[in-house]
């Protein structure tokens, strides 16, 4: 075949070996994202892209790429795709749903219960010989089983988050556009709105993509709301939460502690207030990094921008804003 594609950044072995055997490819090779110049220059002389969440595939790279027939996205999130610029081209955008789901939940979980128990602090203490004796009053934290937590947004990983607090007798609210009936009646949960939510929950965690709608979702009126020991917990995108609202409730204790996967801006420089307060735990965007959802997603990518080179439907489509489905 004939297809010309620019990937902006290496792939696991054997999805790069099967892309290899499709079509001409050419690979940033860097670790960091290629600058926006270099990927409109790139994109603008292939037939297909496939690119991570790091690159800004904005209006400005797609309305050059005259020869340009998919994006494929090594992600669920596409937010830092112009979906509008897309859809106007007819260009079908690939993502890779599911099956990063249950990773990205067990994280979510790893989340809560170190948030919970203070083990960044712990850790910490352990390492740093400052732990002396058994102490009847050292770092105490909060209980996990028995807790209300409150998901925001109750799509796949949503879901998969619910049935693991089911194993912590977590009372469970959520917020979603539409209801969930059957999962309410197997797990005893309820919908209801986001300030009940905030008002009631011991445990916040975050499951919407980054939109229009749910950027800023998170800020400082939402967080007066939160109770005074609760826990907020990110690992949807750092762009929900308001960084500077979180950091005066996190200052004030008008919540207990944040902890984030996802940061705004991200990476999160090393200077940047966050890193500086006890009452928070930041990891760089692992969600879905096991070698397993990794290699995963790179062949489905690899699959979705095949498709989309030969003109077929992709096996994992995003659907584009003037309702086609991609
Ligand atoms: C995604 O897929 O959108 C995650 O943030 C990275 O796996």
């Amino acid at each position: 075949m004939d297809f010309s594609v620019f990937v902006t950044r290496h792939l696991t072995p054997q999805a790069e070996e099967k892309l290899n055997a499709f079509c001409q490819v050419a690979y940033w090779p860097e670790q960091t994202p290629p600058p926006y110049q270099v990927l409109v220059e790139k994109t603008k002389a292939v037939d297909g892209l496939i690119c991570l969440l790091t690159d800004p595939v904005d209006a400005g790279v797609i309305g050059q790429a005259e020869r340009l027939k998919v994006i494929s996205q090594v992600a669920v999130g596409v937010d830092n795709i112009d979906l509008v610029a897309a859809a106007a081209r007819g260009i079908p955008v690939g993502h890779t749903p599911d099956l990063l789901t249950d990773t990205t939940a067990d994280l979510t979980f790893a989340l809560i219960l170190a948030a919970a128990r203070r083990m960044g602090e712990a850790i910490d203490y352990a390492r740093s010989g400052r732990w002396q004796t058994w102490g009847l009053t050292t770092l105490l934290g909060e209980s996990v089983h028995g807790a209300t937590l409150g998901i925001i947004g109750m799509g796949r990983i949503g879901q998969a988050v619910a049935r693991r607090a089911q194993g912590f007798n977590m009372p469970l609210l959520y917020v979603n556009t539409s209801p969930l009936p059957t999962m309410d009646r197997e797990l005893g949960m309820a919908r209801v709105n986001l300030e009940a939510l905030l008002d009631q929950a011991d445990i916040v965690s975050l499951h919407v993509p980054l939109d229009y709608l749910t950027r800023g979702l998170i800020g400082s009126a939402q967080l007066a709301r939160m109770k005074p020991d609760s826990i907020l917990v990110n690992t949807a995108r750092g762009a929900v939460v308001d960084t500077d609202a979180l950091v005066s409730a996190l200052k004030t204790g008008q919540i207990g502690y944040a902890a984030l996967d996802v940061t705004d801006p991200e990476p999160l420089p090393p200077s940047h207030e966050l890193y500086q307060l006890p009452n928070v735990l930041i990891l760089p965007h692992i969600g879905s990094a096991t070698r397993t959802a990794r290699e995963q997603m790179s062949l489905l990518a690899v699959d979705n921008l095949i498709a989309g080179l030969l003109g077929n439907p992709l096996p994992k489509s995003v659907q584009l804003p003037n309702g086609i489905a991609s």
